[in-house]
């Protein structure tokens, strides 16, 4: 028979994204509709270690759904993953009659989720990532805020790079991922998209793409290279010296990360911090909410952190062709 609950928590954990506080109000608020108290655990796995635990009310998310970043703050904690550390964050959920936790962040949050599960406390996870490197969902919370800021600053340095005839090389994030790198570059109109799961490490091949689009014309070149492969600046200083075109590097960087959540974000977040509080309450663990073929579902951690994704190739072989 699960097991009552009557208290829960709920942290977010690894980078933050945008949309984790419309997640934490939904997970706070759908909670306390079904009669079951909330704590919030401030900064990740590190929070509940310290014991840095609030009591959450209706009030307490008041006016964060529009805000980036998140409320509770975040953290990545090493001592979370020896069973010591793991043991201890299920001693202190006991310590303040947690009986289960949502958890707000990436795969590495999961595993951590799964081992506090393990240890006796229901979990559920939530896709929080701006890097959509969750195998298990099509969508993750903060992907959409994230790829809507580096088109919008995308298609600044394109404005700037016509008018000097130069090449820009810019770096987004995505960490192994290039999630990010393909929207944008499909959504930017970029000529050559390089992602961690494609790249062969062929410059000869972008210069030759470079020198081509030159003589066909073209003012501007953007390169949209994913952070997984790097070196933005020294592969514009190689660039430059093999075409003669200028070329600048610009690396995105964390304002990737910020911002005011999109709509997609918001609703999403909302929809997916709701269903995990509703689970977690009839006594579920161990797993994840995602959203798959149109729907918002949920599977066991296990099972979903066994799963693969790859970019898809059709998709791939499209961004290749729009791309000249
Ligand atoms: P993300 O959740 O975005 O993937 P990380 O991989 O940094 O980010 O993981 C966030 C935190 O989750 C880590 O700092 C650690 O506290 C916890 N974690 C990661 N991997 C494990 C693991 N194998 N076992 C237990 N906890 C883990
Ligand atoms: O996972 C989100 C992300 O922003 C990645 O795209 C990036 O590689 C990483 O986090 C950066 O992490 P940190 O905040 O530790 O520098």
């Amino acid at each position: 028979m699960a097991k009552e609950i009557k208290t829960i928590g709920v942290l977010t954990s690894g980078g933050d994204a945008s949309g984790m506080n419309a997640a934490i109000r939904a997970v706070v608020r759908k909670a306390l509709s079904n009669g079951v108290a909330v704590k919030g655990i401030k900064k990740g796995y590190q929070g509940l270690l310290n014991e840095e635990i609030v009591d959450m009310d209706r009030h307490s998310v008041s006016e964060i759904i529009q805000r980036g970043g998140t409320i509770l703050g975040t953290a990545r904690c090493s001592e979370f993953r020896t069973e010591e550390g793991q043991a201890r964050g299920a001693e202190v959920c006991r310590k303040y009659g947690i009986d289960g936790i949502v958890v707000i962040g990436g795969d590495g949050s999961y595993r951590g989720a799964q081992a506090l599960s393990k240890q006796g406390i229901n979990t559920i996870g939530l896709p929080g990532t701006i890097d959509l490197d969750i195998a298990c969902t099509d969508y993750t919370i903060g992907f959409d805020t994230a790829i809507n800021t580096a088109m919008d600053a995308i298609d600044k340095i394109r404005d700037t790079s016509t008018s000097h005839e130069r090449c820009s090389i810019v770096e987004v994030m995505g960490r192994n991922a290039g999630y990010i790198a393909l929207w944008c570059g499909v959504a930017n109109g970029a000529e050559d998209i390089l992602l961690p799961e494609k790249y062969d490490y062929n410059e000869q091949e972008l210069i030759n793409n470079i020198i081509k689009s030159r003589k066909m014309g073209k003012t501007h070149h953007i390169i949209i290279n994913a952070e997984g492969i790097g070196h933005s600046t020294s592969m514009a200083r190689r660039i430059e010296a093999a075409t003669g075109m200028e070329t600048r590097a610009t690396i995105l960087g964390y304002m990737q990360r910020g911002g005011s959540p999109s709509c997609k974000d918001r609703y999403y977040a909302s929809i997916m911090g709701a269903y995990a509080a509703d689970i977690l309450c009839q006594g579920k663990t161990n797993r994840v909410v995602a959203h798959a073929n149109g729907d918002f579902v949920d599977y066991d951690i296990d099972e979903a952190l066994a799963m693969q994704k790859e970019i898809p190739e059709y998709q791939y072989e499209i961004s290749k062709a729009l791309a000249r």
